[in-house]
């Protein structure tokens, strides 16, 4: 029997609705409009891409957005100065830095300068902390984005086997927080893992991302589970596609994220919940 799909598309556009609706209550009561400062650096196609999405989001649901794109060559000083000043800047709720930086930045120097209450990515080493502990503050969006999708589809992963094949820090590490803090019983597989088959047929959920098309196998995964494809891989021909061999998984799998249309359009959406957050946040202090 062929899986469930699980619909990005549908939740995203709930969140969006409801994030939508909270920045109009924000308006009646007064308070200030939340804004979003995005930074991208360079010319990379795909990162141009995301970025413009990024700011039509924000226009969708009343928020205001800055850009900046600062030219490849852009040294590290000059960027943490802008930094500092949308630190500073006290109509800037939120600020997202585009990866990848061009090599001559320090990816982690910027990150690490952004203020962790405006760190809607929740990559800085205090909020990846703080979810490390239970105490999440600014939670990654991508890996946030999976377990909104979980819950909208009444997958509680408490009890059971997560496995998360990549251990990147935007996914794979974040994600296995996520798993913990929901009390699955998690495993994270990476370049140097044994016998990766194995560990994904054994997984109740996989989430994976690793940027490789079709990597893992729709023979590995487990009867009845669930898969999560975090992948966005074009291919030659022009047309996306994730790290999981879908045609095949999807007739092993009790439900499955499509590429695309998967967990894409929910990290757009959680960056918005994040911003939100951000703004309340913003208004105590
Ligand atoms: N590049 C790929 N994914 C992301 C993300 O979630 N945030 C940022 N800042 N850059 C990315």
């Amino acid at each position: 029997m062929s899986a469930q799909l699980i619909n990005g598309k549908e939740i995203s556009q709930q969140r969006l609705e409801w994030v939508a609706q909270k920045a109009a209550e924000r308006r009646e009561a007064g308070l200030h409009t939340p804004c979003l400062a995005v930074v991208l650096v360079g010319n990379d196609p795909a990162s141009a891409v995301y970025v413009r999405n990024k700011k039509i989001a924000c226009e969708k649901v009343g928020f205001k957005s800055l850009s900046y794109e600062l030219p490849a060559e852009t040294s590290q000083d000059e960027l943490l100065k802008l930094v500092d000043e949308l630190n500073a800047n006290s109509e800037v709720d939120g600020i997202l830095v585009q990866l990848p930086l061009p090599p001559q930045i320090n990816s982690q120097d910027v990150l690490e300068r952004i203020l962790p209450h405006k760190d809607v990515d929740g990559f800085h080493p205090y909020n990846v902390g703080r979810l490390a502990v239970k105490m999440p503050l600014m939670r990654p969006c991508t890996p946030k984005g999976v377990m909104t999708l979980l819950e909208a589809y009444g997958v509680d992963p408490k009890g059971k086997k997560a496995v998360i094949v990549g251990a990147s820090n935007i996914v794979g590490r974040p994600q296995a927080l996520e798993m913990l803090l929901a009390r699955a019983t998690v495993t994270v597989c990476h370049s140097a893992t044994q016998n990766l088959a194995d560990e994904v047929a054994a997984a109740d959920i996989v989430v994976v991302g690793v940027g490789i098309p079709n990597f893992v196998k729709g023979e590995w995964i487990k009867p009845g589970a669930v898969v999560i494809d975090v992948g966005i891989n074009r291919l030659e021909n022009g047309k996306l596609c994730g790290d999981v061999e879908f045609d095949v998984a999807k007739e092993r799998a009790a439900m499955i994220t499509p590429v695309p249309g998967g967990v894409g359009p929910m990290t757009i959406a959680t960056l918005l919940e994040n911003t939100l957050h951000a703004a309340a946040l913003h208004d105590k202090v």
